[in-house]
This record gives C-alpha cells, sequence and structure tokens, in this order.
C-alpha cells in the first residue's frame, strides 16, 4: 500500500500528534484494564518516537460516552498503565483541546510523553468538525495515525486534522494494513477461514468479499443458528437473523459456485438458559435441537471436524468466538480452537475484538502469525471497502 509513513518523515524535537487506540476493555464497573494489548501494539511507534527526542502527544477514545463527560471512561488509568509499560511519566490532561491543554503541551521536554482525555467526550470529535479538528491540530506539528483499530470511522481525530497536519501512518497501523492486506492478495493455499460470532450481517461484506480466495469456510457461533435455520433446521430458542435467511442461502450457494468447501456445526452444546443459572446444558446433534434449548456452543465432533479441515491449511484468517465463551461452561469449542491453531503449521491470522482478546487471555498470542487490534476495522478493510482514516494516508 503506497501510505505515507513515520519513517519518511523528520520527528526531532517535534511535537507530535499520535491517534491511537486505546479503546481497552474494562471490567464491568471496576475501572480495571483486562486486556492492554491495544496499549502494548503502540509500544514500537511510542518508543521509536522517544527515542528520536519527539515530544509525543497521544490521542484516544475509550468506549462511547456519546459527547459527554463520563468518570468511567476518562483515560488516566490507561495513562498509568502505559507509563509503568514505558517506565517513564505519562502526563494525562482533563480535556483534549482547549487553553490548559496547550499550556501542559508547553511544557514537554523532547522525549517527553502526554496523553489527552477521551476525544468522545466532545461530540464534534465524532462529527468530523472541522473547527475542532483545527483545535486538535494546533496542538501539534505532525500527525500520526497508529489507531488500525478506529480508522474505519471518519472522525475529527482520524480524519478531519489531516487537512490541517501532514499526517504519515504510524508502525502498528502500517503493520495491520501488511498482515491484513496479505490475506487479500496473496493467501497460502489450502486457505481456510474460521468464523464466529453472534450475526451474519457483520460479516456478509467480507464473506462476499474473499469467497473466490478461500477454500475452506468453516462457520461456528451465533451466526451459525441462521446458517442452519436457511437449511430448515430446528434451532430451537436460538437467536437468528430472519432478515438474513436468504442471504445465509446466496452465500451457500456462491461457496459451492465457487468450489469452497463449507463446513457448519453437526453437533452443538444446547442449554435453558446461557448463564451461571443454567438447569440444562447438553451436547446434541443438529437434527435434535429442542424447541426449548438455544445453542450456545459447538459441539466436540464439530470442532474435531473443523480441525481436521483446518490441519492441510497452509493459512488461517479466524474471526468470531464459537460460543459463548465468556461463560465456562459455553467456551469449550472457542478454547479447543484458540489451542488448535496456535500449534498449527500454518500463517494464522487472529482477527481483533472479542477473537483477539480470547487468544490474549489464553497466553496465545506470540503462536499466532498476527493478531488483529481492529474488530470493525479489520472487517472492514476485508471486505474490500475503502477505511477512512487510511485513505487520507495515502500518497497522491
Ligand atoms: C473498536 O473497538 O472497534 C474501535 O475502538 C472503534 O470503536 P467504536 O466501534 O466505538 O467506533
Ligand atoms: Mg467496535
Amino acid at each position: 500500500m503506497n501510505i505515507r509513513s513515520i519513517r519518511d518523515i523528520e520527528v526531532d524535537k517535534k511535537r507530535i500528534l499520535v491517534r491511537v487506540d486505546f479503546n481497552v476493555p474494562l471490567g464491568e464497573g471496576s475501572g480495571v484494564i483486562t486486556d492492554d494489548s491495544r496499549i502494548r501494539a503502540t509500544l514500537p511507534t511510542i518508543q521509536y518516537l522517544i527515542s528520536q527526542g519527539a515530544k509525543v502527544i497521544l490521542c484516544s477514545h475509550l468506549g462511547r460516552p456519546d459527547g459527554k463527560v463520563v468518570e468511567g471512561l476518562r483515560l488516566a488509568i490507561v495513562a498509568h498503565r502505559l507509563s509503568e509499560m514505558l517506565k517513564q511519566p505519562v502526563v494525562a490532561t482533563r480535556d483534549c483541546v482547549g487553553p490548559d491543554v496547550e499550556k501542559a503541551i508547553g511544557k514537554m521536554r523532547n522525549g517527553a510523553v502526554l496523553l489527552l482525555e477521551n476525544i468522545r467526550f466532545h461530540p464534534e470529535e465524532e462529527e468530523n468538525d472541522a473547527t475542532f479538528a483545527q483545535a486538535l491540530a494546533r496542538l501539534a506539528d505532525i500527525y500520526i495515525n497508529d489507531a488500525f483499530g478506529t480508522t474505519h470511522r471518519a472522525h475529527a481525530s482520524i480524519v478531519g486534522v489531516t487537512k490541517y497536519l501532514p499526517a504519515v501512518a504510524g508502525m502498528l497501523t502500517e503493520k495491520e494494513l501488511k498482515a491484513l492486506g496479505s490475506i487479500l492478495e496473496k493467501p497460502a493455499h489450502p486457505f481456510g477461514v474460521l468464523l464466529g460470532g453472534a450475526k451474519i450481517s457483520d460479516k456478509v461484506g467480507m464473506l462476499e468479499n474473499i469467497m473466490g480466495k478461500v477454500d475452506y469456510l468453516l462457520i461456528g457461533g451465533g451466526m451459525a443458528a441462521t446458517f442452519l435455520k436457511a437449511y430448515s433446521h430446528e434451532v430451537g430458542l436460538s437467536l437468528i437473523e430472519v432478515d438474513m435467511l436468504d442471504t445465509a442461502v446466496r452465500l451457500m450457494e456462491k461457496a459451492v459456485r465457487n468450489g469452497v468447501r463449507l463446513l457448519l456445526p453437526i453437533d452443538v452444546v444446547v442449554t435453558d438458559k446461557p448463564s451461571p443459572e443454567a438447569k440444562v446444558i447438553k451436547t446434541v446433534s443438529i437434527q435434535s435441537i429442542s424447541p426449548h434449548l438455544r445453542i450456545a456452543d459447538i459441539g466436540s465432533q464439530t470442532t474435531r471436524n473443523f480441525q481436521e479441515e483446518l490441519r492441510q491449511c497452509k493459512s488461517v484468517f479466524w474471526n468470531g468466538p464459537m460460543g459463548i465463551y465468556e461463560m465456562p461452561q459455553f467456551a469449550g469449542g472457542t478454547q479447543a480452537m484458540a489451542r488448535f491453531l496456535a500449534d498449527l503449521d500454518a500463517t494464522t491470522i487472529i482477527g481483533g475484538g472479542s477473537t483477539a482478546e480470547v487468544i490474549n487471555k489464553l497466553g496465545l498470542t506470540d503462536k499466532m502469525t498476527f493478531v488483529s487490534t481492529g474488530g470493525g476495522a479489520s472487517l472492514t478493510f476485508l471486505s474490500g471497502k475503502k477505511l477512512p482514516g487510511v485513505e487520507v494516508l495515502l500518497k497522491r
């Protein structure tokens, strides 16, 4: 990709505004970061800038505060975690624009790091407001996008600001584009795609775009229920997307036309209630799902089938858990697939979001070829759609 890069510019002694994606998962009501890999992933860029004597001004959103200050979504805890990783202080400001922020930046020494407050406390961020983008631009000499996970959003700190500052990609954004781009351009064959997660609607674009390249397509997770239903199977109380039934049929036909081997579950774990109070938890064949139960995971036979197919692959892309992985009773399929892929002798690329969280939690990140930090962004990219935050970094 013909993109302007951090390597192409002089950063020495300059004020650099680095948009990062520190939208990390927080434990329920606790203000504790449960997965810090999005912070860790930006360290190469930040450490490089420090080593070059730049003034590093970081900017991110956290959650969806909807244009208001939400105390539980302040970025101070992220600044704290980052300073532990960098082993140097990280100043957290109480806002992201304005005189107090400008004063704090004025005091920065070369090699210092500062984190602006949650940019989504201002409604102008998501509106891509020009005046707000200019207020941000005033803080720095150069803009770097290292927030790959947010490049699908045309917001002020992703798109608007690049009108007013020289704009280049950071090391994470570059690495993501390269890794995900390799799936689209030249995947090693056989190429397998393992898909899960709740909804087909999130993944149709990607499925359409890669159908001509993939050899094996394995579908588990909540979205499998809609495919099974499209085949007229009883799926009980499982959530299905009624308006996606036709799409599911169309995708299965397209797979056949393209010679793609498409596998659905043949057995599933069902339950009366996907909660710790569940009274029924059992594995059944997909022919015998009771109308009173719902699918919560893939079954062990399905897990073995999926592994059997993937064992032949030279490259695998995985996005979306196989079941309700947040609850140990229904995490079996997801964890088994994660461990299997970690040991597979193939290029393994993991889509971001919850799949990345699972891999990180199991400590398997280093055993995969690449784990994306982008959920929606990686799916948008793999759909072949343009990422607004990347478009503004292209060399013209
Ligand atoms: C993500 O987590 O997908 C990114 O940080 C973007 O967040 P958003 O979906 O709230 O725009
Ligand atoms: Mg998202």
